[in-house]
């Protein structure tokens, strides 16, 4: 790996608070590579040392840790900060000229910017000959509020750049956890022959936040929890527990059988919308005992906005496998709890030896717990001790905390891995084009849905699980949502 790094957007919030101290991390695990130079550019006509104090500072405020000086001093070294406006020819030509002349190098451009920069920053990289077969362009989320909008912002990087050189990060792809799904089931044998339709009753998804806006209410109140959420990271959840086996752990395998579940997710027509979605908007309330305004009380506020913070769906994948397994998404700020975690309900037992008691009739349920505690959790019938005739039952569960297995061993941050395989060339933890164009299909027609039915988020008290009708929709098919 001889590669240069190139992050545009150096000084911004994502560079500060995710991409340095994953670089740092890196540097300490010994993963970067030995000539691994970082060029980090903004606008600011800032100084390379105040720069670097920048990064420290950041560090110092997010991380929950004091960094090794020695190693510290290493990746420092790395990092040369060029006051540039990364729109103009002039001064990348300078650039190119300057730092990366070597042609033989890999060069990664990270574009830690808004994507309404994109198209000029490319045209520039191009124009002074920045954009060659070994370079490789990384991206992020917002890539765009509908269909359209993103065929328009990828339009401007596959203009310039080759499919194969645009890594676009959705960073739960990079969780140790979401891996670890993977593992979970392709190396287990115990898993395969019951995940289908004759096993499983349901699933359940749910992406729980305690965080309100955190300052950025004009982004997010542009996008909603549908958009910022649903349509990237719990759609690649979902992925990954619906794919097939892939026939190998690569790039392209791994993305040919992520489209396939895209593609057979079940439109939601306008006649369903009121029953397989539900639209929230938090009103004030207390989280973790703090109490918190509403998010129309929140700074930078415009009154009277129908934008969503909480969104709940029931999903249909039309498909062999998953024919009448509905899948339950929901995700919202300002929960009850933060928790990220896969419900996997198998049916009950196809024949009752054991009575009708409720407790007896207890169907098994696999829950995968991405964050925080990563761990799985397998509810088992048991007997419980005694000796009433017939014999009482009791679910139990079988619980593996990934931190208690893997004592002392640190889970690296998800930018660390995604970082790491952007040097490696290798995109399986990243999205496809055709990817994102059937996910924003999908969301765009739960949109349209909800215009032309003018369904307008409920509110619900912050601190709560979301609002009722988010219980009504999973309770219409006799079901509830796993709360613990
Ligand atoms: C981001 C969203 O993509 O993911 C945020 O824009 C959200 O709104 C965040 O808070 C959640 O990520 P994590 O890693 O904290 O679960």
């Amino acid at each position: 790996m001889i590669c240069d790094l190139l992050l545009i957007g150096g000084d911004g919030d994502l560079a500060l608070r995710k991409l340095y101290p994953a670089l740092y991390h890196l540097e300490c695990s010994q993963c970067l590579p030995a000539c691994l130079k970082i060029v980090t550019v903004a606008r600011s006509q800032i100084s390379q040392a105040d720069m670097a104090t920048k990064i420290r500072q950041r560090f110092a405020e997010d991380q929950n840790e004091v960094p090794d000086e020695a190693l510290w001093e290493k990746f420092i070294a790395r990092i040369e900060y060029v006051a540039t406006d990364a729109t103009s020819e002039k001064d990348l030509r300078k650039l190119r000229e300057n730092q990366f002349a070597d042609k033989s190098r890999d060069l990664i451009v990270y574009l830690a910017t808004p994507p309404s920069i994109f198209a000029p920053i490319c045209q520039s990289l191009w124009a002074v000959g920045l954009v060659r077969s070994n370079t490789r362009i990384v991206v992020e989320k917002p890539l765009g509020e509908s269909l359209k909008s993103f065929k328009d912002i990828n339009a401007s990087l596959t203009a310039i750049f080759k499919e194969e050189q645009v890594y676009r990060i959705d960073h739960y792809l990079g969780k140790e956890t979401v891996q670890n799904l993977l593992a979970m089931r392709f190396a287990n044998a115990l898993f395969e022959p019951l995940w289908n339709s004759n096993y499983i009753d349901h699933v359940q998804i749910t992406v729980a936040e305690t965080v309100g806006i955190e300052g950025r209410w004009q982004f997010y109140d542009d996008a909603g929890a549908l958009r910022d959420m649903v349509q990237n990271h719990l759609l690649q959840l979902l992925c990954l527990v619906a794919m097939e086996p892939p026939n190998r752990l690569d790039a392209q395998s791994v993305q040919d059988e992520k489209l396939k579940v895209l593609r057979a997710l079940r439109p939601i027509l306008r006649s369903e919308i009121k029953q397989k979605t539900v639209r929230g908007q938090y009103q004030s309330g207390a989280v973790s005992g703090k109490a918190v305004p509403a998010y129309l009380d929140e700074e930078g506020a415009r009154p009277g906005s129908n934008t969503e913070t909480f969104v709940a769906l029931k999903a249909e994948i039309s498909n062999w496998r998953w024919s009448g397994v509905p899948f339950y998404l929901r995700t919202g700020k300002r929960l009850l709890e933060k928790v990220s975690e896969i419900v996997i309900q198998f049916k009950s037992v196809p024949h009752r030896v054991f009575g009708d008691t409720e407790g007896n009739t207890t169907p098994n349920k696999l829950v995968i717990r991405l964050q925080p505690n990563e761990g799985i959790e397998l509810l088992l019938m048991n007997k419980m001790p005694g000796l009433n005739d017939p014999m009482d039952l009791a679910p139990v569960s079988l619980n593996l905390s990934l931190s208690d297995a893997f004592t002392g061993q640190r889970v690296p941050d998800a930018y660390e891995r995604l970082l790491l395989d952007v040097m490696r060339a290798d995109s399986t933890l990243f999205m496809r084009a055709d990817q994102l164009e059937a996910a924003w299909k999908w969301v765009d027609g739960i949109i349209d849905g909800w215009q032309k039915t003018n369904q307008r988020a409920v509110g619900y008290t912050a601190g709560s699980w979301g609002p009722s009708d988010s219980i009504a929709l999973i309770a219409r098919d006799d079901r509830t949502w796993d709360e613990g």
